[in-house]
């Protein structure tokens, strides 16, 4: 395929003897003589090796790392250790030289701080191409899954007029002029003279559009972006991410969390399956890491140890307050260790608590369920103790939370009530509240963030080398 023959193929067919015709970018250029080449295929590198003087030096002065070559020549055995076979290069051709001296990538260990403000080339490096190559295969595993499930994609606004979380964290959209907007009699901007008539915001969640697409079509999931403007300078908090939100007909929220586990566990299954190389260097490359971590604070686990150990095992389930018990007598809590200190039922829980739930007392994937309405969405089914809502979340060691979901309130007159107690005006989800009007019936979805399957995936510490081009507070570049 395009003149070329991909890396990937070559390193598994082996076709000794031939001709082949191999494109890529140099990672390194030794003793003017061997080059490795990767060309995206896959983690690893072919050798190509140049006789010498077989080429004028200006053309060898060109092959650099960084450089885009092609070249063509006749697969032999490798009589070097180090790789199998290797191309014996009969023609060479420079499709874009790199000068050594400027290529911010040099041959050595750079950090990921530099290679996000680099995030143009960073894909470059072995790191980010086994991300993205992860990060694929994850996104094309969830596809899979749910179209095997009977599940319709469905793609839903990024332009919206509504606030679906109802926490307010949304970037406007507009197109008036800033220096110079429409007001209103009352001095206050005046929206209605705005592109759509309307105020408008970028979507912090496709939910309530799917909840209507679920309630004929009976299962659908999105797959989109999703803004943020909550000011979360942390590592795994985004501006912009991604997120998976499947909604099902006819369900509570025990086959919601057996989606949800089924899903993490499937997607988790076919990454060790086809990314085998990629998670090895990814692996190696934690183990260094972690080498420079003080002994108490090294992981017990390695990454290809946790994913497994995350396909294999039950999530733990346990109510809100059953983790309530549990964290108010916990060690960490009683010395006062915990930032936020857990002293009441009702408490929103902080992602240390998630974590002490999760990595240090049962020390598996956990799925919480049954919180208090007050610190859930309005969405939510009302549980009959008047207290708790039939909401679940997903807690992932090293993450924290990855998935959050409920059952939905399919009740009108419940609904209703509940989106008064939270000064939600029923006139701007007319909408939604028509479907439960109109042939309503038990339904449940959740949500799961992508960024943060990937890095679990990959065992990335920051979010931000999950995307190819992060966006948070001050920093938009690209
Ligand atoms: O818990 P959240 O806010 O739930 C919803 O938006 C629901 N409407 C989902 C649903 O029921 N359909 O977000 C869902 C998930 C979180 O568990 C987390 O994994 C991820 O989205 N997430 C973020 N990921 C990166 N950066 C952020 N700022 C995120 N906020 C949420
Ligand atoms: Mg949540």
């Amino acid at each position: 395929m395009f003149g070329r023959q991909y890396i990937s193929t070559l390193l598994v067919t082996q076709p000794v003897g031939e001709d082949v015709t191999v494109k890529g970018w140099v990672r390194t250029f030794r003793n003017n003589q061997f080059i490795a080449i990767n060309d995206g295929s896959c983690q690893e590198t072919i050798q190509a090796v140049l006789e010498m003087g077989q080429f004028d030096e200006e053309t060898v002065k060109n092959i650099a790392p960084g450089s885009a070559i092609g070249v063509k020549g006749q697969l032999v055995e490798s009589q070097g250790r180090g790789q199998v076979v290797e191309i014996k290069v009969d023609d060479l051709k420079i499709y874009g030289n790199s000068p050594a001296d400027a290529y911010p990538l040099q041959p050595k260990r750079h950090s990921l701080e530099f290679l996000r403000e680099n995030a143009h080339l960073r894909f470059r490096t072995n790191t980010f191409g086994a991300i993205f190559r992860i990060r694929h295969l994850a996104s094309f595993a969830i596809h899979k899954f749910f179209h095997e499930r009977g599940f319709y994609y469905l793609h839903t606004p990024i332009i919206t007029g509504s606030d679906a979380e109802g926490a307010g964290e949304m970037f406007r959209v507009t197109a008036l002029d800033p220096k110079n907007p429409p007001l209103d009699d009352s001095g206050e901007v005046d929206y209605s003279k705005d592109f759509f008539g309307n105020e408008t915001n970028l979507t912090v969640s496709g939910q309530l559009e799917a909840e209507l697409g679920a309630l004929s079509l009976g299962n659908v999931y999105t797959f989109g972006p999703t803004f943020r403007a909550e000011n979360s300078n942390t590592t795994r908090h985004l501006a912009e991410f991604w997120m998976i939100e499947p909604e099902i007909a006819f369900a509570d929220l025990g086959d919601n969390m057996q989606l949800a586990e089924d899903l993490l566990k499937y997607v988790i299954e076919f990454v060790i399956n086809n990314a085998p190389s990629e998670l090895s260097f990814l692996e190696n490359r934690l183990i260094q890491e972690e080498k420079q971590k003080p002994q108490h604070e090294r992981s017990e686990m390695s990454l290809m140890d946790k994913l497994k150990f995350c396909v294999q095992n039950e999530f733990q389930r346990l109510t809100y307050t059953e983790a309530i018990d549990i964290l108010k007598n916990c060690k960490p809590n009683k010395k006062k260790k915990f930032q936020f200190v857990i002293d009441e039922w009702g408490a929103d829980l902080q992602s240390e608590h998630e974590r002490y739930l999760v990595e240090k007392h049962f020390k598996k994937p956990v799925i919480l369920f049954d919180y208090p309405k007050n610190i859930k969405a309005f969405y939510m089914r009302s549980n009959d103790d008047g207290k708790t809502v039939a909401a679940m979340d997903i807690l992932f060691p090293g993450i924290g939370e990855i998935v959050g979901g409920s059952q939905r309130e399919e009740r009108l007159e419940i609904l209703k009530e509940r989106m008064a107690e939270m000064d939600i005006p029923e006139h701007e989800l007319d909408w939604y509240l028509d479907i439960r009007k109109y042939g309503s019936c038990p339904h449940a979805g959740f949500g799961l963030g992508f960024e943060r399957l990937v890095q679990f995936l990959t065992g990335m510490g920051n979010i931000r080398d999950a995307i190819p081009f992060p966006r948070f507070p001050g920093h938009v570049r690209f």
